[in-house]
């Protein structure tokens, strides 16, 4: 997978289709040379470089440029600010004296079978002892003594190659981190587009693409979260590359923070692409003798167009990253009693919104926010998590138990990261929440009377971890869906001293990591839902902990095909949560059919965001069905592979299409009805030519290859029409 290549000087890492050099020039200076479709070997790279006219300096040390158009182009590996090279660094830190200028020189490197973990981050795994290799390479700066482990791992036959950076000061002055990249990749020649991900609470994740021009732009999120405005994951693709064809680089963070992705387009055809924590508001203290780990960045190459990037995507971060017993089973159907109830319930209430439930099919209650404080006055005491009695009279332990006796799992939403003032916890440990001591503190977030508990303080942390943990242990709590509705904002720790305030974003997000890891493994059977007002850090560092995210709280049929449709260019149907709601939507008012309804919520973890005591009969009955027929095929919608067949970015419907070795299910909906509607042609995607599929419905029997090249024929009626349309393998 990887070696290093003595005659060239340079390092090959190879998946099963894609390769990735590194050249070291002059025994210093690491350049990336080539990042693509899989070749055998790489020769003769600094004669034949990827750039054009300045690699005349190829042969010089650095410090003989004379001028930036001699290095505006080169790949450096990893940039550091201080050299002729002004593009945007990757590497920028501040030394004792005031100096800003680091210059990291090639050392040696190693390379191993498997791959290590990142000290208290989500990260990627290996499961068998071939399915990844890693290769470090060393890097020092000599003047200050701080080192570079740059980390590359191989992931063969998932075609990903996984980065990250470690340094360390070597030295023995005190050093302040700016920025720190966990990855650049490079881009040579013109034509390339950007794909990315941009939206807002209850509308996340719309598919934004564009031309990359010459100059900077940026990606990102200062939210303290990942974000509903902007995920970490960007494609740039070819101009012509659609769904299914051309060439796509793309790459997420594993990081649920303040994140960042620059790129810069110069005139030279070179896109250069640094990608990792955000900047912004960001400065790490490096005392003598410790190091600082960044998150990981993933890297995917593929000729395949955007699907096949997502179906890398899906596989790698469904069996590399989330982990826990739930990651390969099928997840229960649920019913969540938030839009059904808000704050307004009592244990007679739940329990007959249970008992339908079950009638109807469901697997599992969630009781969500509003079962904690102290309701008459108002009070819900976010950090004391003390059940209100007077909707609760037997507390969790008693509506955990009338639930399971009827024969449904139990699950329990929380908000940990909240505090409230009027807490018990407030009163004992007011310098708990994040804020600065005679500023204002603006109550920024969902439900407005929730601030932010300090993470970044060992002392939050473990008092979180034996709170949640207590309640778990009392009661039998089989699903947790972990909510967070507060942004980061006019921040500040107690426990951090003025050097290291700015440390407080990414310190939280340690702290966070830690509680996750310690809670998940302390309760390894619970099924875990991350959540956060919505889809607001729903990225692949959570899914290390969660095994499945509320996507969006935008529960109308319509507004999810868009949410969904973006959602999967990089998160896998496994971890989408989507729920029937109640008509007219609560969020924008539309009224849209049951099955619409549910047909879209069929296509992620399916489940109900209302009183099914509230159906006709009739509907009841048809919501009956809907179940049955979601426990038929949610194998293959949770672990077959994705082909996107319509898009409703660009069209008025959304077909999207599961396979699996023993189904395919396609879901088709339109938006808007047209008169004497034209048809529109759908041919199905990723089936055996010669194997047959048999309609479920018609009993038909079709090839492959008729599916694949003829295709089948539908109209666009009306408004908000859908069909789930199952084939089996016969
Ligand atoms: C925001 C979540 O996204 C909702 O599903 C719900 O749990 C509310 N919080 C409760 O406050």
């Amino acid at each position: 997978m990887i070696f290093y290549d003595d005659k060239e000087k340079c390092f090959h890492i190879k998946t099963k289709n894609t390769s990735y050099v590194i050249g070291i020039l002059k025994d210093k200076y690491l350049l990336q040379m080539y990042y693509g479709k899989k070749i055998k070997n790489y020769v003769n790279y600094i004669e034949n470089c990827p750039v054009g006219n300045s690699y005349s300096w190829a042969g010089k040390d650095i410090e003989e440029c004379g001028h930036i158009k001699d290095v505006n182009d080169i790949p450096f590996e990893y940039p550091c600010y201080g050299s002729p090279d002004l593009r945007e660094p990757a590497f920028h830190a501040q030394y004792e004296n005031g100096s800003a200028i680091t210059d990291f020189e090639y050392q040696g490197y190693k390379i191993y079978e498997g791959k290590l973990k990142l000290a208290g981050l989500p990260c990627s795994y290996t499961e068998t002892e071939d399915d990844a290799e890693t290769l470090e390479i060393y890097l020092k700066d000599q003047v200050t003594g701080l080192e570079a482990v740059l980390s590359y791992t191989a992931f063969y036959d998932f075609d990903v190659i996984t980065k990250n950076v470690k340094v360390k000061n070597g030295g023995t002055e005190k050093i302040n981190i700016k920025r720190i990249m966990s990855s650049t990749v490079y881009l040579f020649g013109d034509g390339f587009e950007l794909l990315h991900l941009e939206g807002n609470w209850g509308k996340e994740r719309n598919i934004q693409r564009r031309k990359i021009i010459n100059g900077e732009m940026s990606i990102d999120s200062k939210y303290g979260g990942s974000s509903h405005g902007h995920s970490p994951f960007i494609a740039m693709a070819r101009s012509n590359a659609d769904e299914n064809n051309g060439e796509v680089y793309a790459q997420t963070l594993v990081y649920s923070g303040n994140h960042k992705t620059q790129i810069e387009a110069t005139s030279q055809n070179v896109i250069r692409v640094n990608s990792g924590l955000n900047d912004f508001g960001f400065n790490w203290l490096l005392e003598s003798g410790e190091d600082f780990q960044t998150p990981e960045t993933i890297l995917v190459y593929t000729d395949n167009g955007f699907g096949g990037m997502s179906r890398i995507f899906h596989r790698f971060i469904r069996t590399r990253i989330t982990r826990g017993k739930h990651r390969d089973a099928v997840r229960p159907i649920l019913l969540n009693n938030w839009e059904a109830t808000y704050y307004d319930f009592d244990e007679n209430r739940i329990v007959e919104i249970a008992k339908k439930a079950k009638d109807a099919g469901v697997e599992l209650f969630v009781l969500d926010d509003g079962w904690f404080g102290d309701t008459p006055n108002k009070k819900y005491c976010f950090g004391d998590w003390k059940v209100d009695k007077n909707k609760l009279p037997y507390g969790i332990e008693g509506i955990a138990q009338k639930v399971t006796d009827m024969g449904l799992g139990f699950g329990l939403w929380f908000e940990p990261e909240a505090i409230s003032e009027d807490s018990e916890l407030f009163k004992a440990h007011p310098d708990w929440c994040i804020e600065v001591d005679g500023r204002k503190r603006s109550l920024v977030g969902a439900g407005g009377m929730r601030r932010l508990l300090d993470y970044s303080r060992k002392d939050v942390c473990d008092y979180i971890v034996e709170t949640l943990s207590n309640i778990l242990k009392s009661a039998p709590i089989s699903y947790i869906k972990w909510d967070m509705n507060i942004s980061m904002t006019e921040i500040g720790s107690y426990g951090l001293p003025p050097e290291r305030q700015q440390e407080l974003p990414h310190r939280y997000m340690l702290g966070l990591y830690d509680v996750l890891e310690r809670i998940t493994t302390a309760f390894p059977d619970v099924l875990y839902e991350g959540c956060a007002s919505g889809g607001g850090r729903f990225d692949a560092g959570m899914m290390h902990y969660f095994q499945q995210y509320w996507t969006s709280d935008c529960t109308d049929a319509i507004q999810r095909l868009y949410i969904q449709y973006g959602t999967s260019m990089f998160l896998p149907a496994s971890a989408m949560s989507a729920h029937v709601a109640a008509c007219p939507n609560h969020q924008n008012g539309r009224t849209t059919p049951l099955e619409t309804r549910a047909n879209v919520a069929m296509t992620g973890q399916f489940g109900y965001e209302f009183d099914l005591n509230t159906l006709s009969d009739e509907d009841f009955e048809e919501t009956k069905k809907h179940i049955c027929l979601y426990k038929e095929i949610r194998e293959t919608v949770n672990f077959g592979e994705l082909y996107r067949l319509k898009s409703p970015f660009d069209s008025n419907n959304s077909v999207v299409e599961y396979v699996s070795d023993k189904k395919v299910v396609v879901m088709r909906c339109t938006i808007l009805g047209e008169i004497l509607s034209k048809r529109y042609n759908i041919k199905l995607k990723g089936l055996e030519p010669d194997a047959k599929y048999m309609d479920n419905e018609s009993k038909i029997v079709y090839d492959g290859d008729y599916l694949m090249n003829v295709g089948l024929n539908f109209f666009n009626s009306r408004d908000f029409e859908s069909q789930m349309i199952v084939f089996d393998k016969v």
